[in-house]
């Protein structure tokens, strides 16, 4: 007989159930619903619209998963970090069906999703230096192992995916602005603008992006709508030219064995291109995951979630809340 998983997401704007088997890691079930066209016209995520649209979908989508339910031996859900009022909306549905089910809840932290959508059917590999880049995070993490998991640089202000974001805004393109940006920068000429490097001179490996993202919003109140895409195509190059050189820094003094990018951003063809360039002399094994399983999804914590469940690592009901800021 099967042990199913059933996991939600919530965190942000994706409405997301998975189902995995917990022996055979064989994801089962996976449906996402996006938000993206409600939020496009406001040029961003507006947290109680989300929240709103959370209550519709994911009662929809769960009633497609109704014929698992003798088989589920657990509810996991993401509950750390993510916007409170949507994280809630996932947290409430998962202990509803704790209660009517009467199995045990997994509460899953959201960060560890995005390093285990690596890992969807399939076993892990560590130890692994993961490079984070979503719309909330920019983070070098060294993961030994599930519960050993160590931030060791991270942004000071905003990070990559959300500098996309406001790139987009300031040029009327919409949410989310990574594809967007990434779209309009393919004809553009990178070396155009001159932006400078965030952080060049510090040796401190940490991100920053709210430097670069003043520089380009005087580039595009100077210019026109023609100079849109050498604009955005000369912000990717130096936006992704900011990892690459803190990147350098960190494998002169680590040489990971193995190396990932994950996060919403990591779906970015030009960084992963230059990522892939600074790893190869280093001989570090790099692991992407599949673009499907890039942005936010409840597969990847469906994965997580098996773990936890053969570690134990239950949350009982009292103890689970929704916290927008938490650590790994
Ligand atoms: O991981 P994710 O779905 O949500 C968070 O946990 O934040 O990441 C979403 C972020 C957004 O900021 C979006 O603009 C960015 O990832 N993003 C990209 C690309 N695709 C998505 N940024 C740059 N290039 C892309 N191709
Ligand atoms: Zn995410």
């Amino acid at each position: 007989m099967n042990r199913l998983i059933l996991s939600i997401e919530s965190s942000c704007d994706d409405s997301s159930i998975a189902i995995t088997d917990v022996d055979t890691l064989e994801l089962i079930y996976h449906k996402k619903i996006s938000q993206e066209l409600e939020h496009s016209v406001y040029g961003g995520v507006v947290p109680e619209l989300a929240s709103r649209l959370h209550a519709e979908a994911l009662p929809k989508i769960l009633s497609e998963c109704e014929e698992w339910f003798s088989k589920l031996v657990a509810i996991a859900v993401t509950s750390t970090p993510g916007l409170a009022v949507t994280l809630i909306e996932g947290v409430m549905m998962a202990k509803a069906l704790s209660i009517a089910l009467d199995i045990p809840l997994i509460g899953v932290n959201h960060l560890k999703g995005h390093i285990y959508s690596l890992f969807i059917e399939k076993e892990t590999v560590f130890p692994l230096t993961t490079l984070l880049v979503s719309g909330g995070h920019t983070q070098v993490i060294e993961v030994k192992s599930l519960d050993e998991m160590e931030v060791v640089a991270s942004s000071m202000d905003d990070s990559f995916g959300e500098s996309f974001d406001k790139v987009a805004k300031m040029m009327g393109l919409g949410y989310p602005g990574g594809p967007l940006i990434e779209k309009l920068a393919h004809d553009g000429d990178r070396t155009k603008y001159n932006f400078t490097i965030p952080l060049s001179q510090s040796p401190k490996i940490a991100f920053s992006y709210s430097g670069l993202k003043n520089a380009v919003r005087l580039a595009v109140e100077k210019g026109s709508e023609s100079d849109h895409k050498d604009i955005a195509a000369s912000f990717e190059h130096i936006a992704s030219a900011h990892i690459t050189q803190k990147l350098k820094k960190y494998f002169k003094k680590v040489k990971p064995i193995n190396f990932a990018i994950v996060g919403g951003a990591s779906a970015n063809l030009y960084l992963r291109t230059q990522i892939e360039e600074l790893i190869k002399p280093h001989n570090s094994k790099l692991f992407l995951s599949e673009l499907k399983y890039c942005s936010d999804n409840a597969a990847m914590i469906g994965r997580v979630a098996v773990d936890m469940y053969h570690k134990k690592q239950f949350t009982p009901l009292d103890e689970l809340t929704s916290s927008s800021r938490s650590p790994l």
